[in-house]
């Protein structure tokens, strides 16, 4: 079959590979008949996670139909349309049981090189190093998919590719981001990155009762669909991103500030430069300056929520600030599982359309200029959609 290969920073290719099999009693063999590329991918291709090796098969927003099952799932039958969770989980341990289905413990067959760096091990992944399993992903024309007694969920007569695909991650990751805040009536909460994570944060937010929701980026067309979406904006290259955010806000400054970039923020300032040489020298993992301003801008005793991933060790963190305020911090990758069928039915009800925030449609053989494209946000591209 044909897949999307990583073969090194900024180089992925459309390589022939074998076709899937079933291993496990448990699998399911889906064709892929959509898979999109996620600013998650970005941090692959920029080579900013560790672990990979040429030749792993990207990909973990996917869906399509079953073509072979395991002896085991019962619950699917061949030919059904089905979305997959980007977080692979068994569904039977302590944290899937507590629906914490990214935490999940029995997904993660290398889990003894996450422990070494982060305690434990969170849930496997599909196509996201081997650090995270060693999956191979869904940027191919098959994909095997682990525990598919649990993760995959059925697409409702009636509603296309496009509209459901982001249930695989982006949408219930913004409206984990979301959820994550407790939004109360009147609260206003900011939004740093409107890519298609902080545009479905938006969303999010209105959905569970936000008041206002302000949004900061750059790009004149995603500032745009933030602004389609309901919020108001701040163009960060224009003006002070922290003293615009008090000024908007009374001096009180936003009930919950939510950082849908993540370890790749952009920006000339003097805290991201260092980061970005620190990073260059491969002495530091991540660029966390839109944290650091989550931080500071936030109002006393609010939220700060992470969708936006984090990788290693933060430099200048200004804990110190976030400890005077009396934060929360709320963050991690989303419990897929956990959303799928409320935000299923927001899709069925016609609440939201999420195919609004679709830029691109290619075939997958297209994908490496696409992960380029994507990457430089070239010809307004926000989402890119492919079909295998
Ligand atoms: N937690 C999860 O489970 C989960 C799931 C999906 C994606 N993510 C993460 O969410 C983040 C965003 O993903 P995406 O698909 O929207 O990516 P993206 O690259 O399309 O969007 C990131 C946006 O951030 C903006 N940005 C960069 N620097 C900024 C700054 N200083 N201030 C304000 N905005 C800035 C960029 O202009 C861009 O529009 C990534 O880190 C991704 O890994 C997490
Ligand atoms: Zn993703
Ligand atoms: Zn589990």
């Amino acid at each position: 079959m044909k897949a999307l290969c990583w073969h090194g920073r900024n180089d992925v290719r459309i390589d022939n590979v074998p076709d899937p099999t079933i291993l496990n009693p448990r699998d399911a063999i889906i064709r892929v008949t959509a898979t999109a590329i996620c600013g998650s991918d970005l941090h692959l291709y920029n080579a900013f996670i560790p672990t990979l090796m040429e030749g792993d098969i990207l990909g973990h927003e996917f869906m399509g139909e079953v073509v072979e099952l395991g002896s085991e799932v019962k619950n699917l039958q061949k030919g059904d349309r089905v979305v997959v969770p980007f977080t692979i989980a068994c569904g039977q341990c302590f944290f899937c049981k507590k629906t914490m289905w990214s935490l999940c413990d029995n997904s993660n067959p290398n889990a003894g090189m996450a422990e070494k760096m982060y305690g434990f091990t969170p849930s496997g992944l599909f196509g996201y190093s081997h650090l995270l399993g060693g999956y191979a992903g869904g940027q191919a024309e098959y994909v095997r998919v682990p525990f598919a007694d649990v993760g995959p969920y059925k697409v409702p007569e009636g509603l296309r590719d496009d509209q459901v695909l982001f249930l695989t991650d982006i949408f219930p990751t913004g409206y984990q981001a979301a959820e994550n805040c407790d939004i109360q009536k009147g609260d206003t909460i900011a939004v740093w990155g409107c890519g298609p994570v902080g545009l479905f944060t938006i969303a999010s937010a209105y959905m569970l009762g936000a008041e206002r929701v302000i949004a900061i980026d750059r790009f004149p067309e995603r500032l745009q669909m933030a602004q389609k979406f309901g919020a108001e904006v701040i163009d960060y290259e224009q003006v002070d991103v922290g003293s615009t955010l008090k000024e908007m806000t009374g001096g009180r400054g936003p009930d919950s500030c939510i950082d849908a970039v993540g370890m790749e923020a952009h920006g000339m300032t003097l805290d991201n430069l260092y980061d970005k040489g620190m990073q260059m020298a491969r002495i530091g993992t991540d660029r966390p300056h839109v944290l650091r301003q989550a931080i500071m801008a936030c109002r006393k005793g609010g939220t700060v929520s992470l969708p936006g991933v984090y990788g290693g060790l933060l430099n200048m963190l200004p804990i110190g600030a976030a400890h005077a305020k009396s934060l929360t911090f709320k963050m991690g990758q989303t419990h897929v599982h956990r959303y799928l069928p409320i935000l299923m039915e927001s899709i069925e009800k016609g609440k939201i359309d999420p195919s609004a925030i679709i830029t691109h449609r290619v075939p997958l053989t297209d994908a490496p200029d696409a992960y380029a494209m994507f990457k430089n946000k070239t010809d307004g591209c926000v989402k890119v959609v492919m079909t295998p």
